[in-house]
């Protein structure tokens, strides 16, 4: 049966380290509040003065992901490309990171599902290489926050809690009887709690879609009504953790480590602790990095990777993720 299996990841983490205490500079927070409400620690962003998109920290994190898996950009039938900070409006950041790559026409398409954007390419993926229409394929979940955000004070509680990052995974499929590589995959959206947490610009329900006076408005910069995501993600990662196992037919003790999306540290406690999952079973870095969105979980699974987590034949990962649109979902993914 056709499967579909990790060969190489990669992360990449612009240098301008961004410490709690440096925010307080532009805004009136304080190390003590972000470190309490979200435990966020620091962040990394690119350069201020710009330049630098999705599609360059991507580019960075595939050439890693590429060279572990032994390909070069030639051997890729596809590239997936998550992001919710597009370098341009249109078209999308595949498409440059393709031609960054090197390659002159293989086909590259975006997916905007914001924090579960890596949830989604896997689903995508694994369709793709499932139903034969690809064998090789570039995932990369990147994101540039810092260059969309308000840090003065009126913006802080969306501010504080984004990082700039990006992760690449390469996927291969392969015919096998062994059950392993991704393994299952749910998806769920709920556009009705889209006003949530969105960026507004530039919209084309408007006309003109951007203007001094809707810029004078603050409406450039996302909005979150951050109790509600909160509330929304503390009910949703256990409910979604629960019907991806029972899709895969197997139990929480089937599960070697949970890889959630970084979006809060007290999310993913409250998701640990209706869960009643042991400290060694769940993996945060958001101290170190913020949320970096679609960059969040495939930052997070190569770390794992590099620090010999997956240390055993079968090695399972749960990878679940919450954000905008609303959009959550889970995968199981299991290493051979
Ligand atoms: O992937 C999805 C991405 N988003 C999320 O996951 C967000 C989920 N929500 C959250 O993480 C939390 O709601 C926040 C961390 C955003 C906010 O924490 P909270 O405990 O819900 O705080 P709050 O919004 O109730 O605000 C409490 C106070 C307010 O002041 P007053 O009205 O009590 O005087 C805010 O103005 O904290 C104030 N505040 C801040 N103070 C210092 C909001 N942001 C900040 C800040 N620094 N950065």
């Amino acid at each position: 049966m056709k499967r579909t299996v990790i060969r190489g990841t990669g992360r990449y983490i612009p240098e301008r380290l961004v410490t709690n205490q440096d925010l307080t500079q532009w805004m009136d927070t304080s190390d003590e509040w972000i470190k309490q409400r979200t435990g966020i620690e620091q962040r990394y962003w690119v350069k201020e003065e710009g330049g630098v998109g999705a599609s360059d920290l991507g580019l960075e994190a595939s050439k890693i992901a590429l060279d572990r898996a032994g390909w070069k950009p030639e051997d890729l039938d596809l590239i997936i490309f998550a992001t919710l900070s597009p370098d341009i409006f249109f078209p999308g950041s595949g498409c440059l990171l393709q031609h960054k790559l090197g390659l002159e026409t293989t086909p590259a398409l975006d997916i905007r599902q914001q924090c579960t954007g890596f949830i989604y390419g896997m689903a995508t993926a694994d369709a793709y290489i499932r139903s034969n229409m690809a064998k090789r394929i570039l995932f990369v979940g990147s994101e540039v926050h810092s260059t969309g955000i308000d840090i003065s004070t009126r913006g802080r509680d969306v501010a504080v809690l984004f990082g700039d990052g990006a992760g690449a995974v390469c996927l291969e499929g392969i015919d096998t009887d062994e059950d392993i590589g991704i393994l299952t995959t749910v998806l769920h959206s709920q556009g009705k709690l889209a006003d949530g947490l969105m960026l507004e610009l530039p919209a084309s329900r408007l006309n003109p879609r951007i203007s001094v006076d809707i810029m004078n408005e603050a409406r450039q910069f996302p909005k979150m009504n951050g109790q509600i995501i909160f509330k929304h993600a503390v009910r949703r990662l256990p409910e979604v953790t629960k019907e991806t196992l029972e899709k895969a037919n197997l139990s929480i003790d089937d599960i070697d480590l949970i890889i959630p999306h970084q979006a809060n540290l007290r999310i993913n406690q409250a998701f640990q602790n209706t869960m009643n999952l042991p400290d060694e079973k769940i993996f945060n870095n958001i101290q170190r990095y913020g949320n970096t969105t679609a960059g969040s979980i495939p930052i997070a699974l190569d770390e794992v990777i590099e620090m010999n987590l997956v240390n055993k034949k079968n090695y399972t990962i749960l990878f679940v993720a919450f954000g905008a649109g609303l959009t959550w979902g889970g995968v199981v993914y299991r290493f051979a």
